[in-house]
């Protein structure tokens, strides 16, 4: 069995003012990760799948996987899945808490067995986040869908090909509605989709199983086939972390390099983070250099789905704020509840007011190092960010949730110079 034994609630000691200097390489994208080990569930042949970050999150997936009854290997970042042995249709509610991502087994199980009983996700940290527009096409492709006692209860007879224009652009559940009809051989019309790079990498790999896809805009036509067959893909560098190193060369006032990332999906990123007075120069289409300037100019950011700016660096880009000469404005636009790392940074001496969905900051001279929480994962690589520039010595506790989404970090930071050290959490 592949343990989650990353599992800790360790904390990261953090010695602010060092300037981080020399290369990293990004890993694999946790997001485009997780619903391709998911879309092996639609084939009974081998697939092999390199560039898989190791995360909670991604040994949280196999160990779904496993219970659902497939073969999993992994190991230095290659997994191979052998999914013919599957003959389980539930996903339990201990690993959907976990794992919100978990819900990318809906579709899979449906177009599988015809029956899919998932444990309905709650809310989380940073939002409601409803599935209804997961559900919404799983009821038009011909499901019979209950909830009872926690949990989603889907019946699929006869597969039909659905014509639907979602409600709300959403990643996962764009990414389910694909693996589903991928296994209708009848045309269906998705519309208002998602376009995430992590989107773009399923339907790459959908494509390799034998569906066929075309995207114009935001319109997805998909064609699939009943024996999809089984793939070898590499998965897409991350761009979140990658985003999230781009910020820290430029916070700390360094020079660094960052290698194996895809330049085109970091458009929106490169953008801002020149706005703010970084240095940044592309070297190649897979690597470019961020350079510290004298100052932080102030921004005003509106996140919105890709190619907009991700959701998914809005609390890192609030640390540069933070440390900005002047006031800063961002408005959060995908998720209800995604300033929980402003009551921390406050902590460390930020000036920052939330009405409803933005948050105003007013630049400060310094932070200052403190004991702080991780509430989210985006939150938490914040948190860090801030401690890397912060003035004294930082803790920041519960880095659970960083383990989740970022493959080894304080050693990848510990690289770049910074003064970091993981502790085990201390039993009292
Ligand atoms: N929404 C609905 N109904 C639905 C689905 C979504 O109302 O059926 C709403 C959500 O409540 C939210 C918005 O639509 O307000 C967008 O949600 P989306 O479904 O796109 O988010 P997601 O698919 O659950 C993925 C990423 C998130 C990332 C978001 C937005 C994965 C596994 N997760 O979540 O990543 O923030 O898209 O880009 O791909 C992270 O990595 O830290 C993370 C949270």
């Amino acid at each position: 069995m592949i343990s989650t034994t990353l599992s800790t609630s360790d904390y990261l000691v953090i010695e602010g003012g060092k300037p981080l200097k020399g290369k990293v390489s990004i890993s694999g994208s946790k997001n485009a990760s997780l619903p391709i080990i998911m879309a092996s569930i639609l084939t009974k042949e081998t697939c092999e799948i390199e560039n898989v970050p190791d995360l909670l999150d991604t040994r949280t997936a196999f160990e779904l996987l496993q219970y659902l009854g497939a073969g999993v290997e992994f190991g230095k970042g290659r997994v191979n899945i052998y999914p013919s042995s599957i003959n389980i249709y539930t996903a339990p509610d201990e690993v959907v808490r976990r794992m919100r991502a978990s819900v990318l087994v809906m579709g899979p199980l449906l177009a599988r067995f015809g029956r899919a009983v998932v444990s309905m996700p709650g809310g989380c940290s940073i939002g409601v986040r409803s599935i209804d527009q997961h559900l919404k096409v799983f009821e038009k492709a011909g499901a019979d869908i209950r909830v009872r006692h926690g949990y989603v209860d889907m019946e699929l007879k006869r597969l039909k090909p659905v014509e639907y224009t979602f409600e709300v652009i959403t990643v996962t559940g764009t990414e389910n509605a694909l693996m589903l009809l991928s296994s209708c051989e009848k045309k269906s019309i998705l519309r208002n989709i998602a376009l995430e790079p992590e989107v773009m990498d399923l339907v790459e790999v959908l494509r390799k199983m034998g569906a066929e896809i075309y995207i114009e805009d935001r319109t997805a036509i998909i064609r699939g086939s009943r024996e999809l067959r089984g793939f070898s893909h590499r998965v897409i560098p991350d761009r979140i972390e990658a985003g999230t190193f781009m910020v820290a060369g430029f916070l700390t006032g360094g020079d660094i390099v960052l290698e194996d990332l895809r330049i085109e999906h970091l458009g929106s990123v490169i953008e801002k983070l020149k706005e703010a007075g970084a240095k940044v120069d592309i070297l190649s289409l897979n690597s470019l250099r961020v350079r510290g300037g004298d100052s932080i100019k102030p921004l005003c950011i509106s996140t919105a789905e890709y190619p907009g700016f991700p959701t998914d660096m809005q609390a890192q880009f609030m640390v540069l704020c933070c440390l900005a000469d002047g006031v800063s404005e961002i408005r959060e636009n995908i998720f209800e509840n995604r300033f929980q790392h402003v009551a921390e940074l406050q902590r460390m001496g930020a000036d920052i007011r939330v009405r409803g969905r933005t948050a105003i900051i007013r630049g400060v001279k310094k932070l200052y190092g403190a004991e702080v929480y991780s509430t989210d994962l985006r939150a938490s690589a914040s948190l860090v960010l801030a401690g890397l520039v912060a003035e004294g010595t930082t803790v920041v506790k519960d880095i659970y949730h960083l383990d989740r989404g970022y493959e080894r970090l304080e050693e990848k930071f510990k690289s770049l110079g910074a003064v970091i050290e993981r502790q085990p959490r201390r039993k009292f």
